[in-house]
């Protein structure tokens, strides 16, 4: 019986093993000690915004990757605990792109409904993690960060919730270093309005790019230049945001494309995405990938292939998120409890490369989306998660892909439905383009203020 467990951060991933257990412990299962390490001083993890950039009060790296606005990219419908309904909630139906506050009380609503507060210990950052063969158990050197105080624990098996949207990929551009203007990542963004009125250049073509091309031009900014690499995200941009090649140099002001055109620009984003980084871990034990939807060395995408006592969770591309968590901690938990048990090597490894052969050969979103959904479906069917229609939510994230191509400022506007409890949800008051505030008080409310 394993009787230790360590989780590192209560982000989503976090909240979800510690809620699975608690769940087991509530219908009577022996669970093992839990102890949850949490950096910051409260959970929630990206969704817990700060203000905050590079390092913390107390030197350690800012987590938080999210700013200010930033409304939900997905229909919520396609992340919602199936054991907590947002209507439960909520007490009432609401829109299906919430903004960041909603989304975080929600995940922290069920937190604090399982009271999970106990497992955790705050402003307490893992700063090392070994594993002894001798004795078969991780020794856990950790750093009370309040009391600036560092110690170690043993335990029997860790589970890793650290996420993988913290640690900024930047790249880097001739000139750059002589641009008289902002330039920053994306980890860093926090407020649109800074670009207000100015010409920004954001480099990259994925969710951040798009996201964070929107919320200038929303607030003010007076032209957005899109920059990719690979492909142009190529939607039906409003005017005043244009998409081009990958930036090639810069001089002054004015930036240089691949394709020969050139303009000037006063602020830079690189939305040019994030490192797997798991500095607490030794090379023997460290996930190294690229943000994709099968990373390598982990079994059902979880279990550290040499050594399964050693988890992940969320280390995938993501379309789902929270109820993807659910069904990992789930199927985790459920292998620490004894209730599944792993397979020998080689058929470990036969089922990891079977998922990667598979996701190398991928079409488009919707072949991908599908390839999540079945991820899921492979580990749902194994464990006791509540009911969740997954084709319905496949579905759904096929119509909010399509919606976007249909309207990029509109797709935020449109209404899903609940694949838990099948409530419609109504649709937001006022249009994703015209709500300038997103505070949680007025998105819930009936009417616009
Ligand atoms: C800008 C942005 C917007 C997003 N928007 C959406 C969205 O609209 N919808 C959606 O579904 N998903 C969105 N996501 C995806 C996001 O990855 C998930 O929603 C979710 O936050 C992942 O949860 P997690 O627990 O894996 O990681 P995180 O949320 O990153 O939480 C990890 C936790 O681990 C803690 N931690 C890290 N290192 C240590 C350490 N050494 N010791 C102790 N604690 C540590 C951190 O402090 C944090 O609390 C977004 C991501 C980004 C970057
Ligand atoms: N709620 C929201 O609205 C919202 C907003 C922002 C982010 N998010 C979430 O945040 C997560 C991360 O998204 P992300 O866009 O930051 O990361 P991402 O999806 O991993 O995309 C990284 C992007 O960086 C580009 N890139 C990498 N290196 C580059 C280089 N050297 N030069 C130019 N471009 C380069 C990639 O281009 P290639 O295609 O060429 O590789 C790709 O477009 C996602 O889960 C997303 O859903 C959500």
């Amino acid at each position: 019986m394993t009787s230790r467990v360590a989780i590192i951060g209560a982000g989503p991933c976090g909240l979800s093993q510690l809620h699975a257990f608690e769940q087991a412990r509530l219908k009577g299962a022996d669970i093992p000690n839990l102890v949850c390490f949490e950096k910051q001083d409260n959970w929630g993890g990206l969704w817990n915004y700060t203000w905050r950039t590079g390092l913390d009060e107390y030197g350690e790296p800012v987590h938080g990757s999210m700013y200010r606005y930033l409304w939900s990219n997905g229909p919520k419908e396609c992340l919602e605990f199936a054991d907590y309904p947002f209507d439960e909630h909520f007490q009432k139906p609401i829109p299906s792109f919430p903004p960041r506050e909603v989304l975080y009380d929600y995940i922290t609503g069920r937190a604090k409904k399982s009271k999970l507060e106990r497992y955790i210990q705050f402003s307490t950052v893992v700063k090392q993690v070994e594993y002894s063969d001798a004795s078969q158990t991780f020794t856990v050197r950790v750093k009370d960060l309040a009391a600036d105080q560092e110690r170690s624990e043993e335990f029997d098996a860790v589970i890793v919730c650290t996420g993988h949207f913290s640690v900024p990929n930047v790249p880097k551009f001739a000139g750059i270093e002589q641009f008289p203007g902002r330039v920053l990542h994306s980890h860093d963004f926090r407020e649109a309005r800074e670009f207000a009125g100015k010409d920004l250049l954001v480099v990259g073509s994925s969710y951040s790019a798009e996201d964070i091309a929107l919320q200038s031009y929303k607030y003010g900014a007076r032209s957005v230049t899109i920059s990719h690499r690979t492909r142009p995200m190529g939607f039906k941009w409003p005017e005043g945001i244009e998409e081009v090649p990958l930036l090639l140099r810069l001089e002054g002001k004015t930036a240089y494309f691949k394709d020969g055109s050139s303009r000037k620009v006063d602020a830079i984003v690189l939305c040019a995405g994030y490192q797997h980084s798991f500095p607490f871990l030794p090379d023997s034990l460290r996930l190294k990938t690229k943000n994709r939807l099968y990373p390598g060395s982990l079994y059902k995408g979880i279990f550290w292939q040499d050594n399964p006592k050693l988890m992940y969770l969320g280390m995938q591309d993501q379309f789902y998120t929270f109820s993807m968590f659910d069904v990992q901690a789930w199927y985790a938990r459920d292998v620490v409890l004894g209730r599944i048990a792993l397979p020998d090597a080689v058929a470990i490894a036969r089922d990891i490369a079977q998922w990667q052969a598979r996701e190398e050969a991928l079409g488009g979103p919707d072949d991908q989306i599908d390839f999540q959904k079945d991820y899921v479906l492979d580990l749902v069917q194994q464990v006791d998660y509540a009911p969740c229609d997954w084709e319905m939510t496949a579905d759904m994230f096929k119509a909010w892909e399509h919606d976007k191509e249909h309207s990029i400022l509109g797709y935020r506007d449109k209404s899903f439905t609940s694949p838990c409890t099948g409530s419609q949800a109504p649709v937001h008051h006022t249009p994703w383009i015209e709500a300038m505030d997103d505070s949680m008080a007025t998105f819930l409310a009936t009417q616009p203020e």
